[in-house]
């Protein structure tokens, strides 16, 4: 391949080998991105000292840190809105809406019962959640497994926050016979997603804030049905409407408050119920093998 021009360079790039037949799935997504990625440097005109720029942030973005577990390439995808559009994508309108897990997820929570508490937060206000997981004609599931986490009253998970005990404000639930779940928590508080990297200086550049609303965790899963992991929101937070991965949609559930209980504090109730979709063939798609 020779005498490569302005006008040639895409298609080269595109044709330059045999994914096409040994790998087609991947082979798609390669030439849209590589017809995006060419289109884009086309439209602004990149200069090579912006080729550089971004080739350090990315290097930037790809260093992981404790404080973001995932690592921050993950968070990037979010505050970009790409992860939220993947979801919205392979939404069904069924379902309960699936949603992003975030780079804060940590596998194996703790074992919990029904009613136990989430964790241990002495300045937070109590929040009772409850509800039950259905399928699709309103039927409850049980023995669906319910994987929560969320932030402390302070906007903090357990693993950003020392003073915290391991597994605090993580657990897994089993529902009872009837699909239902019930534990008691704090009422979460929105928080700033990490910005001390590079995805924090971008933002700032562009004058976005780095709140996320309020918000609890959830992963599903139960035999015969579709695994679910989604978020559901605090109505009335002040970033409800701004959330900075775009992530709020119609989960969203409004507290009750109760009487003031022992401590003094206000005791908060709220119910969600879940909806799982049966389970169907998998795509298996060629592509995963890059992620191995
Ligand atoms: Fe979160």
């Amino acid at each position: 391949m020779k005498n490569i021009t302005i006008d040639t360079i895409t298609e080269a790039v595109i044709n330059h080998g045999e994914s096409s037949k040994t790998h087609p799935r991947l082979y798609e997504i390669y030439t849209s991105l590589i017809q995006h990625l060419h289109g884009f440097v086309r439209e602004v005109n990149l200069t090579e000292q912006e080729l550089q720029c971004g080739r350090n942030f990315i290097n930037r973005a790809s260093h992981h840190t404790q404080e973001i577990p995932a690592g921050e390439i993950h968070m990037l995808t979010d505050l970009l809105g790409i992860s939220e559009l993947v979801e919205l994508l392979h939404d069904t309108n069924n379902s309960t809406e699936c949603n992003l897990e975030g780079p804060l997820y940590v596998p194996n929570a703790p074992k919990r019962h029904m009613g136990d508490r989430l964790g241990i937060d002495a300045g937070g206000d109590i929040l009772w959640l409850s509800g039950c997981v259905l399928d699709l004609n309103d039927r409850p599931i049980a023995n669906a497994m319910i994987d929560v986490w969320q932030a402390n009253s302070q906007g903090l998970y357990d693993i950003q926050d020392p003073s915290q005990p391991d597994g605090n404000f993580r657990g897994c639930f089993q529902t009872d016979a009837d699909g239902k779940y019930a534990f008691e928590t704090v009422v979460p508080m929105g928080y700033n997603v990490p910005a001390s990297g590079p995805s924090g200086e971008l933002l700032r550049l562009l004058g976005r804030h780095t709140w996320r609303a309020a918000h609890i965790h959830f992963k599903l899963s139960a035999l015969g049905y579709a695994p679910l992991t989604t978020q559901i929101f605090i109505d009335g937070d002040r970033h409800i409407d701004s959330d900075t991965t775009f992530a709020v949609r119609s989960a969203i559930v409004e507290l009750q408050k109760h009487q003031v209980s022992d401590r003094g504090k206000p005791v908060y109730t709220t119910e969600f119920n879940f909806v799982l979709q049966p389970i169907e063939q998998s795509i298996e798609s060629d592509i995963y093998s890059l992620s191995q």
